[in-house]
């Protein structure tokens, strides 16, 4: 997908970090977009400046985890635009602790909002993108987490290496359709990502500091990559047909390293 005149998108974490950026930029290249997000204020924020600087943007509240609610955006959306030519599958959240001491409500809330979303997403778009005449464009926001393991990222490592896998196969599917498929794997890029526990369904959670990722913050604050570098590769990569977006050039020894061990076990089979 190149050219962006005319099309529609619907991106989930639209109102920040990512998903504000990615909007504003095809926004500013012609896309009717529709940001969904689980935070009202944020969402209505975002919606406004997107607005005020031009952009047909619209916004529904909504959590990704949730397929019933999903289900009735995707209908509201699909009656009020009249098709979904993007699919930016990128509402995201993190926990940052040991196993053994994860709790099971931090790993649902996980697994519900990182992998089941963007399996609802394209569950509920993909048939009504399939059959239009136009391109369209499938973008699963996974990590440079669904390449490399950390200690103490259990849930968000498992399903960020979801996404990659899941995304893997809808390459393969849609090869010879009208639909692209890309994977964003970004390093640290700054957003608040960190705070994610924000967001947590359990209000205890959200305001105990030790459930997000609030240890990644200095880091990423000190360390990531403008959201904007991130976005101008992956406007890219639609338009030159890159399956995987990454950013970060000195962690590709990392990934090469889990490709030798996997080289090293497998060269064991006899
Ligand atoms: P962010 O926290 O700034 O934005 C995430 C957005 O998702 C927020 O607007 C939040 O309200 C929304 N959201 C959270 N739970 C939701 C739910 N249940 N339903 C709908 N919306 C929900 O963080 P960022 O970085 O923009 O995150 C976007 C994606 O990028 C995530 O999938 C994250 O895992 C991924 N990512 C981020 C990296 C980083 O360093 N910032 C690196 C690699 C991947």
């Amino acid at each position: 997908m190149k050219d962006f005149s005319h099309s529609t998108g619907f991106l989930t974490g639209g109102a920040s970090g990512i998903g504000l950026a990615m909007a504003r930029e095809l926004g500013s290249r012609g896309m009717r977009v529709m940001l969904a997000d689980i935070e009202a204020g944020a969402l209505a924020g975002a919606e406004k400046t997107l607005r005020d600087e031009g952009i047909d943007a619209h916004g529904i509240v909504l959590d990704v985890g949730d397929p019933e609610a999903y289900a009735r955006a995707a209908e509201q959306t699909l009656a009020a635009f009249g098709k979904v030519n993007f699919l930016f599958n990128n509402a995201g959240v993190g926990t940052l602790s040991p196993a053994g001491q994860t709790p099971v409500r931090d790993w649902q809330w996980v697994v519900n909002v990182n992998l089941l979303g963007v399996a609802y997403g394209v569950e509920l778009f993909l048939p009504g993108m399939q059959a239009l005449d136009e391109p369209c464009h499938i973008m699963n926001t996974a990590s440079l987490a669904g390449h490399v393991a950390n200690a103490g990222f259990g849930p968000y490592n498992a399903t960020k290496f979801g996404v990659v896998g899941y995304s893997e196969c809808l390459r393969m599917e849609l090869a010879e359709s009208n639909v692209g498929v890309s994977v964003l794997c970004p390093a640290w890029i700054k957003t608040r990502i960190a705070h994610s526990h924000r967001n947590h369904p359990d209000a205890g959670r959200a305001n105990d500091g030790t459930a997000g990722m609030n240890p990644l913050a200095e880091l990423i604050e000190a360390e990531g990559l403008p959201v904007e570098t991130l976005i101008g590769r992956a406007v890219d990569a639609m338009a030159d047909g890159t399956f995987h977006v990454f950013t970060h050039a000195d962690f590709w020894p990392m990934v090469e390293e889990r490709l030798d061990r996997v080289r090293e076990d497998y060269g064991k089979v006899r």
